[in-house]
């Protein structure tokens, strides 16, 4: 059995009153499902709001869209590992491509996030994708692998398991254009051999790119997706919650 993961990257909405009347919604019209876990990135300042909105729902699961890889120090604006893992986190977003594109951030700096995320306890997933110019320059396996590489180099198989991959295709992200389902599957398995050659079995291989309530059942019909990273059609919970009740195919 597949066991699907729907994450919600809420960026820069709903603060701490916001997401608690969200989760006030969104619970009662979700009950769980034994084939799925539902995650949420809230911004920083809403953690703690929803993992205690969430507490008691073993298949639901709170966590940070970025951390420092310090545990600790004068790094102003930054968040580290046991400081998001005190607020109730259990997972961090790294590499997202809106931290990659953005904020300029590097490869050097997702491995070391990878890093600082494990040594916390708490679940990596790991944003890879090719910007538009890389897809029509046919170099989209190679940045991504690259981005593997970068991010996960020198881990075992086992610790390799414990992360969730999220391929997000740059130029789909909050673009209303999202991969077809066979492109996004020609990509996982590239990430899959690169992760069984070395050693990992069971690590989860999100999509994620205007997924929405009109593409998801499509999505969700091709095998190699394991579930799905969604931005703005997580934001509202009417919406949410009938997304992630999507019945399998
Ligand atoms: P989107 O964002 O669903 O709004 O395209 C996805 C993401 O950035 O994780």
């Amino acid at each position: 059995m597949r066991r699907l993961l729907f994450a919600a990257n809420w960026k820069m909405h709903l603060g701490p009153a916001d997401a608690r009347g969200y989760l006030d919604a969104f619970l009662p019209s979700y009950a769980p499902h034994a084939d799925r876990e539902v995650w949420f990135f809230p911004p920083a300042v809403s953690l703690e709001a929803v993992a205690r909105a969430i507490a008691g729902r073993p298949d639901l699961r709170a966590g940070i869209q970025d951390v420092h890889w310090e545990p600790k120090g004068a790094f102003t604006g930054a968040v580290a590992v046991p400081l998001a893992a005190q607020a109730g986190a259990r997972a961090a977003l790294v590499g997202h491509s809106e931290r990659r594109h953005v904020f300029g951030e590097t490869d050097a700096e997702t491995a070391r996030k990878v890093r600082a995320v494990l040594g916390g306890q708490l679940a990596p997933v790991l944003c890879v994708g090719e910007t538009l110019a890389e897809r029509e320059g046919r170099t989209t396996i190679e940045v991504v692998r690259r981005q593997l590489g970068a991010g996960l180099d020198g881990l075992d198989g086992g610790t390799l398991d414990r992360v969730v991959i999220a391929y997000e295709p740059v130029w789909a992200i909050g673009t209303g254009r999202n991969a077809t389902p066979q492109d996004a599957a020609v990509v996982h398995r590239e990430i899959r051999e690169w992760l069984s050659k070395r050693g990992a079995g069971v690590t989860r291989v999100l999509y994620g790119g205007s997924v929405n309530l009109k593409n998801i059942d499509e999505l969700l019909r091709e095998r190699e997706l394991d579930g799905v990273l969604v931005g703005g059609a997580s934001l509202d919970p009417d919406g949410w919650a009938q997304l992630v009740s999507t019945r399998e195919l």
